[in-house]
């Protein structure tokens, strides 16, 4: 039987939403003819939606799985009941169903990371095997469904399952940098984790020669990281959710020349002022952190008398997993770092 291209014949309720929305669908391992079975290698929820539970857990490895099988168990779907967040998974391709046979490029085998939000892919997990808090990364036996407009990537092989892991999650981030960073322009990016790193290193790339590469992090600890890997020209060390110090700050660092284009890659919420701050009027944001606020974003910058163009973190950007392997094969320093922090034996 064939179900709907996105997927709504899995939906449970309510009745009538697509799957991301919706708050429990159906998870039955037998596919429908227009689907894709996935036996599950590991999932890599984001850093919003672990880091929440991880909280809630006090990085208790135990309590941490528990509340992981129990959100799936009641959701069909991994997806933080709080802040919404999924994330995404890497598995090897299990069975086609009929009506995609000959018209994908994938074959049962397959090594694959899924492009679409774990919030909406029905997800059965039998095993957790191991959680690494560190990397945010939960390896266990799982199936999981792709439905006929589910997007993923087969994992090349000269980057391999864990780096791909790491990196595909956050992958719609640089590549809006590359649509959107022009020579000569200063991009801003705030936070400098997996996303922001990568940001960083695509800003860098497209600005040049002439354009600036900003900073803004919480940590001592990635700041340093950031400028050994040589990927932005002004790094500072400002608290987000402290909006005039921020701007402060960056108005000192740069001389009074405002942002064209910032991407928010923050993991903590009320960050949205500094980030409208620090960008010039008719400048762009792109707010790709989950712990953004739709309301305080708009009425915030309404608020300051701003007229900045923001756009919602749309994870998709036609070609970004590309783009976003790019980033890494053409960088040995973040390439290196990526591996020493996100792929352990
Ligand atoms: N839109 C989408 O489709 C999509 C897809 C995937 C992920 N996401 C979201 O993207 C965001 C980033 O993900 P990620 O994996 O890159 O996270 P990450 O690796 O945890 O990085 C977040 C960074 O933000 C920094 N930070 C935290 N609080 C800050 C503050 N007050 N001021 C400045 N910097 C601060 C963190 O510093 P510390 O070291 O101090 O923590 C960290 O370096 C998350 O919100 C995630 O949910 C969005």
């Amino acid at each position: 039987m064939k179900g709907n291209q996105y997927g709504s014949h899995r939906v449970i309720t309510p009745k009538g939403l697509l799957p991301q929305a919706a708050e429990k669908i159906n998870n039955d391992p037998k596919i429908f003819s227009n689907e894709i079975l996935i036996d599950v290698i590991a999932l890599q929820p984001t850093s919003t939606a672990f880091g929440r539970i991880k909280n809630e857990c006090g990085r208790n490895i135990d309590k941490i799985k528990q509340a992981i099988l129990e959100i799936v168990e009641e959701r069909g779907k991994f997806q933080d009941p709080v802040t919404k967040s999924g994330g995404m998974l890497i598995g090897i391709v299990k069975e086609i169903g009929e009506d995609l046979k000959g018209k994908i490029d994938i074959q049962p085998g397959d090594k694959i990371a899924t492009l679409v939000s774990l919030s909406l892919t029905p997800l059965r997990i039998s095993e957790i095997h191991h959680i690494d808090v560190d990397t945010e990364q939960v390896f266990c036996k799982a199936n999981a469904i792709l439905f006929e407009s589910g997007i993923y990537t087969k994992i090349p092989e000269d980057l391999g399952q864990n780096l791909s892991l790491a990196i595909m999650d956050v992958a719609g981030a640089p590549a809006q940098v590359a649509m959107n960073a022009k020579p000569g322009d200063v991009v801003v990016i705030i936070g400098a984790g997996k996303a922001g790193l990568l940001c960083l290193a695509e800003a860098k790339k497209r600005v040049a020669p002439n354009g600036k590469v900003v900073c803004l992090e919480h940590s001592k600890v990635q700041c340093d990281i950031v400028r050994e890997l040589e990927i932005a020209d002004v790094v500072l060390q400002v608290n987000g959710q402290e909006p005039i110090d921020t701007y402060n700050r960056y108005m000192e660092a740069m001389d009074g020349r405002l942002a064209d284009f910032t991407v928010s890659t923050v993991n903590v919420p009320d960050t949205e002022l500094s980030t409208i701050l620090v960008t010039k009027d008719i400048g762009k944001i792109y707010f790709f952190s989950m712990s953004t606020d739709f309301v305080k974003a708009s009425l915030g910058a309404e608020g300051i008398k701003k007229y900045v163009s923001m756009i919602i973190g749309n994870g998709y950007y036609p070609g970004h997993a590309e783009i976003t392997f790019d980033i890494i094969r053409n960088n040995q320093k973040l390439r290196e770092y990526f591996i020493n922090r996100y792929c352990k034996p």
